[in-house]
């Protein structure tokens, strides 16, 4: 069955008249590697070049995939063969890159959140429309498929108008204490509170009017890392749709898997229950020890083909590019979820309401 579609595939290009799109990837840590992954198996794309500031990491992974290595990105972004890029840099570390890209004349996947400020976000999504190049950010929970189940229910007009939902994303204190270099310079509203705001304002389909938060700072801070364990929010949308938000970044790490995730969304004439972690249908246990291992989220190997709905958002943007189209989430969606967020910020900050204007 592989080896029929792969070849298959160059036949496929040929008749439909697709071409490969050279691809480049800024950043190539944890999830950086993902996307060099499935570019690299990509029909339509063809991974040219990867660049960090890591030499280490940036040579293994340039000679893991036969392929140019840079640590500068203005290097490679003077690459003609390198046609679009993704930005996978710490969460604070996109603007430049971004903007820089696009005024080389590259297309930017950039992962979220698009930009921790508004300044900054409004003067990337200028750049890419200025320069006429496609800016998407990588929110891939809308390919989730509950929640993409759940937008096409509501667009089809099967439950009526949005009236409230309630949206938990968290991890356990791992991701903040082990897995990222960068935490305290970033939040867990950054990290998962701009996904979850970006499926709030996608399924209640409407913009945020205002917004009112509280955070803590406990956990996290007495460990040394300056950011805080929580936040709540409940934001206000334009067409009356009100959101309850909960990230929280010290859930304990006895929990199965690292990350907890809920939501519920009603509407006038029905309501849809998310219980979106199905990492518990393979439950791992060896001699050594037990796990729940991710295989939904991925990229997950399977018999030699990545799957997973984090595949999906980094292929889609390969698909639009070579089919000059534009992705169904784009740098304005970025901004839209970093204003909320900023918003979200000042609210803990005044210990108010504050609205968006
Ligand atoms: N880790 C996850 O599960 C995950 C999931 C989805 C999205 N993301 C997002 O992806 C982004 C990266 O997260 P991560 O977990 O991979 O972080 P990471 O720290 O593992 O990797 C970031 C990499 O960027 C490199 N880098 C920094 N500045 C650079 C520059 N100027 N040029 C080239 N490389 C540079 C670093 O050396 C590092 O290797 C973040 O915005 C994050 O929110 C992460």
């Amino acid at each position: 069955m592989e080896n029929s579609f792969n070849q298959l595939t160059p036949l496929f290009i040929m008749v439909s008249g697709l071409r490969k799109v050279g691809l480049g990837v800024i950043g190539l840590g944890v999830f950086g590697q993902n996307h060099v992954r499935v570019y690299a198996e990509h029909p339509f794309g063809e991974l040219v070049a990867v660049c960090d500031i890591k030499e280490d990491l940036m040579r293994t992974t340039a000679e893991r995939y036969g392929v140019k290595g840079y640590m500068d990105y203005r290097e490679m972004l003077r690459d003609p063969r390198v046609e679009a890029v993704s930005v996978v840099t710490p969460d604070f570390l996109h603007r430049d890159p971004v903007i820089e890209a696009a005024e080389a004349g590259k297309h930017i996947l950039c992962e979220k959140p698009l930009a921790t400020t508004v300044e900054d976000a409004e003067e990337m999504v200028r750049a890419a429309e200025k320069a006429g190049v496609t800016l998407m950010v990588d929110f891939h929970n809308r390919w989730n498929p509950p929640f993409a189940l759940t937008k096409e229910a509501a667009d089809a007009g099967e439950l009526g108008d949005p009236v409230h939902a309630y949206i938990r994303l968290s991890d356990t204190i791992y991701v903040p204490t082990k897995m990222l270099s960068w935490a305290s310079r970033s939040s867990v509203l950054w990290f998962l509170g701009s996904h979850t705001t970006d499926l709030a304002r996608w399924i209640l389909n409407s913009e945020a009017e205002r917004v009112y938060a509280t955070a803590g700072m406990r956990v996290l801070k007495g460990m040394g890392i300056e950011t805080p364990d929580f936040y709540q929010y409940v934001i206000q949308f334009k067409n009356g749709a009100v959101a309850t938000m909960e990230n929280s970044w010290i859930l304990p790490e006895t929990l199965p898997t690292i990350v907890d995730f809920k939501a519920e969304f009603v509407f006038t004439d029905g309501c849809v229950y998310v219980d979106p972690i199905q990492h518990g249908a393979f439950k791992k246990f060896t001699k050594d020890g037990w796990s729940y291992p991710d295989i939904i989220v991925g990229p997950v190997s399977i018999h030699g083909r990545y799957i997973g709905f984090a595949k999906e958002s980094i292929s889609h943007f390969v698909d639009c590019i070579a089919q000059d189209k534009e992705p169904f989430v784009t740098g304005r969606d970025g901004l839209e979820v970093t204003r909320i967020l900023c918003a979200v910020m000042e609210s803990v900050e005044k210990g108010r309401v504050v609205n968006l204007t």
